[in-house]
């Protein structure tokens, strides 16, 4: 690959697998359908979708038709799910590349019916609480009409997404009448022989969190076997408070080298408005990663890196292209050609196996994991490591 600015996502395979295996363990019976939407959440969608495969996953998740297209015309052979909606030509594309459609509106119905030759295979997704998209419970029965014994389509599956899953633990809770209303939904559907899937990443690390003890029989999520769509965890980031039940591994570093050094006198100002003043004579590191690479200005004086093992400072404005770190507590009194070239890793492992999480930064950054993960710029290549 060709890389003259050495700035990299490093993407490690082997996290990903124990990530997997997690899930397979755990679940080894339950429809699973890890989500590489978005470039796989910025890791890579045809790297992962093949390694993903390898794995013994038999069905991926995308939000657009192009990412699905992307993946088929790579080799993928998995179960695709394209869970954004379609129009006519949509469909046409879906049913060209053997891909099953999330059917959300009427309109989604009429476009299979107009173009398919055969019956279409779909999930059909129920809006329980999210108010984005889906048919609403109360039109269950209209649709079930209008589904049975139809010879365009054949109903597989029936979802709903939770919009916080994070309380999924709780009986009362938002997501459990989520899971009640779906659930409801399903005995409608039930002469379709069909199964339900509702649990991203908060509601599967709870339902594993809860397993350690005992799942009780009428908790929601013990309803129904209901299957998983993981995004964020398999990545190795688990957005639950409680982190101590579940090992997860974080799948991508962020990383760069120092291009150069400068010297700046105290009272002297670095970056654009002068933003960062130095206390004292500090030796600042220019590293070649700005926004336009993905990682936010609003980190400008806030977030920390990991430089020689230590943390140090990102100090004044981001640039598009350019950050700069006060390493004057590191390097002070030594050579700097000692740290020529010196690595720095802006979330993820540096070589030493030392960590910063992307969840903190995504915290200074006002953000979230997922958006720090699928903000790495296009620009950056993906280097893959592990995996065989
Ligand atoms: C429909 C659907 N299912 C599952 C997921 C996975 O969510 P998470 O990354 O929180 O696991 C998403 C992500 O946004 C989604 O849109």
């Amino acid at each position: 690959m060709e890389m003259y600015r050495r700035t990299f996502a490093e993407i490690n395979l082997d996290h990903l697998a124990h990530n997997i295996r997690v899930l397979q363990k755990a679940f080894p019976q339950k429809f699973l359908c890890p989500m590489v939407k978005a470039n796989a959440y910025g890791h890579g969608d045809v790297q992962l979708g093949r390694f993903l495969e390898g794995l013994g996953i038999a069905h991926l998740g995308v939000c657009l038709i192009e990412e699905g297209i992307l993946l088929r015309k790579n080799g993928v052979k998995a179960e695709i799910l394209v869970f954004r909606g379609f129009d006519r030509e949509g469909a046409e594309k879906i049913i060209e590349y053997q891909m099953t459609p999330v059917v959300s509106s009427w309109d989604h119905i009429e476009h299979l019916e107009a173009v398919a030759t055969t019956a279409v295979g779909i999930h059909l997704k129920f809006d329980t609480g999210m108010n984005r998209l889906g048919f609403r419970p109360e039109e269950a029965q209209k649709v079930f009409d209008r589904l049975w014994q139809n010879k365009k389509i054949r109903l597989k599956a029936l979802l709903t997404h939770l919009f916080n899953g994070d309380d999924a633990e709780n009986p009362t809770g938002d997501s459990a009448r989520q899971l009640q209303a779906l659930d409801r939904v399903s005995q409608i559907f039930k002469p379709f022989n069909i199964f339900c899937h509702s649990l991203n990443s908060a509601g599967i690390l709870s339902f594993l969190k809860m397993q350690k003890s005992a799942v009780p029989a009428n908790h929601p999520l013990a309803l129904q076997d209901w299957g998983l769509r993981p995004g964020l965890m398999i990545y190795g980031y688990n957005p639950l408070a409680d982190q101590s039940f579940c090992d997860l591994k974080p799948v991508m570093s962020l990383k760069s080298h120092v291009g150069v050094y400068r010297h700046v006198k105290s009272g002297e100002t670095v970056s654009y408005g002068g933003t960062w003043k130095a206390k004292q004579n500090s030796v600042i590191a220019v590293v070649p990663i700005g926004y336009a690479d993905g990682y936010h200005r609003i980190l400008s004086n806030q977030a920390q890196v990991l430089f020689a093992g230590q943390r140090v400072p990102v100090v004044g404005t981001i640039c598009m292209d350019y950050l700069m770190l006060d390493v004057t507590s590191v390097v002070q009194g030594q050579d700097l050609n000692k740290f020529k070239d010196q690595e720095v890793t802006f979330f993820g492992f540096d070589n030493a196996g030392n960590f910063l999480s992307a969840e903190e930064l995504a915290e200074k950054a006002r953000s979230i994991t997922w958006e720090m993960l699928t903000s790495v710029g296009e620009r950056v290549p993906r280097v893959y490591s592990g995996g065989r």
